[in-house]
């Protein structure tokens, strides 16, 4: 296939322009979903999570994917969405290695991202990624779109080697946002007109970015944006909010929204970006924006807290000891899984064997 557009032009396309050339057959921007695909991806979710309850449901969902093979491209760290695709993989019998150190991996000789993706999928049939560049999604994707190997589907449709991004740079985690979805969908048994408070770090938070995308394919919902001002929300996605009439406000501390708020989404000081302090110490949350066992009392009755994980001190640690339902993280972390398996199976188009039970 000869190359349509360079790679500096693809990267060079707005955001909205990209998700077009993606479509459905890589997972990058969460621009790239609409409600009939998220609803679509959290009953899938639900249905991998009951056929995986039976022996043989688990087994026959072994085979779907056993002719496959993936690699997870993970050079930033990762305990969770690592760990989660993993699982994913396994649940869905593909085959799969790692490269997680640039140390010890062609990229330290000085090989380019272009060049390491090209030998990639040259072996593999998938590849799922966490990098610290904004762009390096992208480019993986244009490298696969633009090399000679194809997979095929069943169906019989070829595709390039799908990239599926589990976090690039501060931007987005696409993923990450459709587990959010299908934890609130869970909680609050839908999203519509609901009210969301993001709190923390919205500025390099790539998390709460890509939630914040998927609220345009909801209802009335109002998001609310608790952070200093240092590390508010950028203009980029309170413009595509306002472009898209999803209402959101910033407040000044937890507890100025948190009698509003159906969902809490807690994220921790994204210091990774920041000048290392020479005692390797973290940057400590501010006291207005940390949940506290107190604020339990203050919370709506059927509203839940969340955080995507790796916490710090955003969250009193007491609250952990709490026996408490809308404490909802640990399980948030679980869906991300079943989340994961609904993604993989789509991609493979697979997902007609999960939903059949
Ligand atoms: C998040 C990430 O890597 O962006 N972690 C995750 O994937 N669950 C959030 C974070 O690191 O704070």
């Amino acid at each position: 296939m000869s190359v349509r557009i360079s790679l500096p032009e693809f990267l060079a396309l707005p955001d909205a322009e990209k998700v077009k050339h993606v479509g459905q057959r890589s997972i990058l921007f969460a621009q790239q979903f609409d409600r009939a695909d998220l609803d679509a991806y959290c009953k899938l979710a639900d249905a991998a999570r009951a056929l995986h309850k039976t022996p043989e449901g688990a087994s026959r969902m072994a085979g779907l994917l056993r002719h496959r093979m993936a690699l997870n491209f993970f050079v930033q760290p990762s305990s969770r969405t690592f760990m989660s695709f993993n699982t994913a993989q396994a649940y869905l019998g593909l085959n799969r290695m790692s490269v997680r150190d640039v140390k010890i991996s062609s990229i330290s000789k000085g090989e380019t991202l272009v060049d390491s993706i090209r030998t990639f999928i040259s072996y593999v049939d998938l590849v799922v990624m966490r990098h610290d560049q904004d762009d390096a999604a992208a480019t993986a994707f244009w490298t696969s779109l633009n090399s000679h190997r194809r997979i095929t589907l069943p169906n019989g449709e070829e595709r390039p080697v799908p990239i599926v991004s589990g976090g690039s740079g501060s931007k987005q985690h696409p993923t990450q946002a459709l587990l959010d979805v299908y934890t609130i969908e869970k909680s609050l048994g839908g999203i519509d007109g609901r009210t969301i408070m993001l709190v923390g770090d919205l500025k390099r938070g790539r998390t709460v970015r890509s939630l914040s995308y998927l609220m345009r394919e909801y209802r009335d919902v109002r998001l609310l944006f608790a952070a200093p001002e240092r590390y508010q929300m950028l203009p980029d996605i309170t413009d595509f909010l306002d472009a898209h009439r999803v209402s959101w406000k910033k407040v000044g501390s937890i507890d100025e929204g948190i009698r509003e708020a159906d969902a809490i989404y807690m994220t921790r000081i994204q210091d990774e970006w920041d000048a290392k302090p020479a005692d390797g110490s973290h940057a400590p949350a501010d006291d207005a924006f940390t949940f506290r066992l107190r604020h339990l009392d203050a919370m709506r009755a059927h509203a839940c807290l969340l955080h995507p994980l790796p916490k710090r001190d955003e969250i009193e640690e007491a609250v952990d000891y709490v026996d408490d339902p809308r404490v909802m993280y640990w399980r948030q972390e679980r869906n991300g899984m079943w989340m994961r398996v609904a993604i993989l199976a789509r991609l493979f188009e697979v997902h007609h064997e999960i939903l059949r039970g």
